[in-house]
C-alpha cells in the first residue's frame, strides 16, 4: 500500500492541527500514513515515502521556523523523484509575507524532482470548516494521483 509521509513545524498548534487533518483524510483514502514532527525525523526518511507532505508555519517577516531550518536544508540534497508532493502550512494574513514559507518548501520540493500532487494550501491561523474542505480535497487529489 502506498505510504504518505507528512513533516510538519508548528508553535503553538495550528499547523499540527492542519497536519492531523490532512492524516486522517489520507486514512480515509485508504492509504498508509506517518505524521512526525520536523526535529523528530530526517528529511531522508521521505526516500521510503511515496507521497511527502510538509506542513509549515511562518515567522518573522516570512522566515523558516527555526526548528524545520535542518530538514529544509537536508531536503535541497534529496533526490525525490517519481514521489509526489504538497505543501500545507498556516500563517496569518495580517503579515506581508503571509504563509511564504509553503511556497518556500514548494520550490525545494520541486527542486527535488517530486512531483506536485496537489495545490498548496494555506490557512490564515487555525483550520475552519472551509479550510478543512481544502485540506481534505488536498488529500483527496495526492491520493488519486498514486492510485491512477
Ligand atoms: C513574531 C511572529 C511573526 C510572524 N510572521 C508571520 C509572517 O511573516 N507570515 C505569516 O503568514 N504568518 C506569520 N506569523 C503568524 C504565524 O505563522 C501563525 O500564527 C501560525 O498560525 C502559527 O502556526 P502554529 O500554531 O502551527 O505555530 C507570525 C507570528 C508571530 C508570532
Amino acid at each position: 500500500m502506498a505510504l504518505v509521509k507528512i513533516v510538519y513545524a508548528s508553535l503553538t498548534g495550528n499547523t499540527e492541527e492542519i497536519a492531523d487533518i490532512v492524516a486522517e483524510a489520507f486514512e480515509n483514502e485508504g492509504l498508509d500514513v506517518e505524521i512526525n514532527e520536523c526535529t523528530q525525523v530526517d528529511a531522508e526518511d521521505f526516500l521510503e515515502a511515496d507521497i511527502c507532505v510538509v506542513g509549515t508555519y511562518t515567522y518573522d517577516e516570512g522566515a523558516l521556523p527555526d526548528d524545520i531550518v535542518d530538514f529544509y536544508e537536508d531536503l535541497k540534497e534529496l533526490d525525490l523523484t517519481g514521489k509526489l508532493y504538497g505543501v500545507v502550512g498556516s500563517g496569518d494574513t495580517f503579515y506581508e509575507m503571509f504563509c511564504s514559507c509553503v511556497d518556500d518548501f514548494d520550490r525545494v520540493f520541486s527542486q527535488t524532482g517530486a512531483t506536485k500532487g496537489a495545490e498548496s494550501v494555506k490557512v490564515d491561523l487555525a483550520a475552519e470548516e472551509e479550510d478543512i474542505v481544502r485540506l481534505e480535497a488536498f488529500a483527496s487529489e495526492l491520493a488519486s494521483k498514486i492510485t491512477e
